[in-house]
């Protein structure tokens, strides 16, 4: 069984839209001189986040954390734990979580339980695909990409089982059994 890849959203389309999120989020904290702390979720976000950063022109500082999920395929927000978790302090600051996909919202639901706990000043959500009509969660996402209600995308840092992470747009993926 094969998969098949059908293009979605260009490198192009993608570098564009980043370049307005990125102007977005200067403005929305354009009040504060403060850093704003990025965090990246890994892996998906390596691409997005790397883009996006350069796109928002103000100090910030950078970190990584990276989750885990355990258990049951459908990741239940108990089932999901740090595989690797933040090196900087958060407390009393202003922090934007940079994902690639809020889907069910249960590993963001998990993500901002944690973080909140830290004090931060404020937590915002960037996503650059949010699934919102697929949420179990109460996650919200502040500041996104692209929309997606159904299906299953690849690329531009999403993965199937690893693979497709490198390309430089999204695709999304099908198989062609049956055909
Ligand atoms: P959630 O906990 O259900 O919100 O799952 C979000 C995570 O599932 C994302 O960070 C992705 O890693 C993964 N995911 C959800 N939908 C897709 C997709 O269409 N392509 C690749 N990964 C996906
Ligand atoms: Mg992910």
């Amino acid at each position: 069984m094969g998969h098949k890849l059908t293009p979605f959203i260009t490198g192009e389309t993608i570098r564009e839209r980043i370049d307005v999120l990125g102007r977005e989020i200067v403005q929305s904290y354009e009040n504060n001189e403060e850093p704003l702390v990025c965090i990246c979720v890994l892996k998906g976000a390596f691409l997005f986040f790397s883009d996006l950063i350069r796109r928002v022109d103000r100090p910030m500082e950078v970190d990584f954390v990276r989750l885990a999920s355990y258990g049951s395929a459908t990741s239940r927000s108990e089932d999901v734990i740090f595989s690797k978790d933040l090196e900087v302090p958060i407390e009393g600051k202003d922090v934007l979580v940079i994902e690639d996909i809020v889907d069910t919202g249960h590993s963001m639901d998990f993500l901002l339980h944690v973080l909140k706990r830290r004090n931060p000043k404020s937590l915002k959500i960037c996503a650059l695909i949010d699934k919102h009509e697929r949420r179990e969660t109460g996650v919200q996402v502040d500041f996104a990409g692209f929309n997606l209600s159904e299906g299953f995308i690849v690329g531009y840092g999403l993965d199937y089982a690893e693979r497709y992470r490198e390309l430089d747009g999204i695709y999304e993926l099908s198989t062609d059994a049956g055909k």
